[in-house]
């Protein structure tokens, strides 16, 4: 794994404890992700030396039976935690805060699959274009026509037979909360009463957003790399078990055969929108408009919240105590989709029956 510029080893040693190292052997720099996982730790491919899930060298079979050399090699460990069918990784100073449960992570009897992409490109365009509703009027309904009406995609009168035309945007609004910031609107044909209004759609501070029963986590892998990882919850299939022995992981193609970007789904669209700003956006060069407030909202929230952590505090969202984070239930806009899926939850109902 690539996380904040490190690479790094995940492993899981033959007792179920997972690990995450430095990927180079501290010997002679082989990678370790050839290494082999033993009852104590994970065991270099070169010559043998093991390491357990502290970083702490447990082995080194070549050196004299009395050498005390291993005690005096570690290499760089960070604590892992596994929720909801993830590892998560702690990668900055002590103490080690707690793993916030978010709801999808930890509600029970429902299944999940996950859709990874590797995306060439800063993970800030990521959560910008998340706090840009605008862009779905655009991206998602007129630029979503045209691409299907350029395959030819028209009815018996020839019309275009896609019509995704998404209602013009008659106010936007963001508010920052505990967790993040919502962002809300009112479409033409709608009013404030609307729930896009109400509730709205919320992005989990720094880099998560929450659409309906999904949770997209943007990791920054490097400053020019996220990875994107698209995490669905779904009510069981009827007669299936309410749990899942395995996730499902799959991964999400970001272009086709011939290297252009596939962009007749949603999230291909954002996708592309995200690489072709650059690997790094440059802001410079920008010209924000009245409609961007919620890309400046964001930039100046993780400003302040950069600062609080400069100064040695806690950031947004970072827990501390148990009693609250148990299950951080999160208000959500649903679409019709996922209003099915939230009745199918609440009464056990599969969401396709009448
Ligand atoms: S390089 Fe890893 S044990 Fe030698
Ligand atoms: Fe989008």
């Amino acid at each position: 794994m690539k996380l904040l510029g490190e690479s790094l080893v995940v492993f899981r040693d033959g007792q179920g404890r997972l690990g995450l190292i430095d990927e180079r052997c501290p010997h002679r720099r082989v990678s370790l992700r050839y290494g082999i996982p033993e009852v104590e730790g994970l065991r270099c491919c070169y010559h043998g030396w093991m390491f357990d899930t502290t970083g702490r060298c447990i082995e080194m079979p070549a050196e004299p039976e009395d050498s005390t050399f291993k005690d005096r090699v570690r290499t760089k460990a960070y604590p892992v935690e596994e929720l909801g069918g993830l590892v998560f990784a702690y990668l900055g100073p002590p103490p080690v805060p707690l793993l916030p449960r978010w709801d999808l992570l930890v509600m029970e009897n429902v299944w999940r699959d996950i859709g990874v992409t590797t995306i060439p490109c800063n993970w800030m365009q990521c959560m910008e274009n998340s706090l840009d509703p605008v862009h779905t009027e655009w991206l998602h309904g007129r630029y979503y026509e045209y691409v299907m009406s350029r395959r030819g995609m028209k009815n018996e009168s020839g019309e275009r037979m896609v019509r995704r035309v998404i209602g013009h945007h008659l106010k936007i609004g963001f508010d920052v909360f505990p967790h993040g910031i919502i962002k809300r609107r009112v479409r033409a044909g709608g009013s404030e009463n609307d729930a896009s209004w109400r509730f709205g759609h919320p992005i989990l501070f720094p880099n998560i957003l929450r659409v309906g029963w999904t949770l997209q986590f943007r990791v920054p892998m490097d400053d020019t790399h996220t990875w994107h990882l698209m995490y669905q919850v779904l009510p069981p299939p009827p007669e299936a078990k309410p749990t899942q022995d395995r996730i499902p992981v799959y991964e999400i193609p970001l272009t086709d055969q011939l290297g252009q970007h596939i962009t007749d789904f949603v999230l291909g669209q954002d996708m592309m929108a995200w690489v072709t700003q650059g690997p790094i956006a440059d802001r410079d060069l920008e010209k924000l408009g009245d409609s961007d407030q919620g890309v400046i909202l964001f930039r100046r929230l993780l400003r302040e919240q950069l600062a609080i952590a400069e100064a040695g505090g806690d950031p947004m969202n970072v827990f501390r105590d148990p009693a609250t984070n148990t299950f951080i239930e999160i208000p959500v806009e649903y679409g019709l989709i996922e209003a099915a899926r939230a009745r199918s939850l609440a009464t056990g109902q599969a969401p396709w029956s009448p």
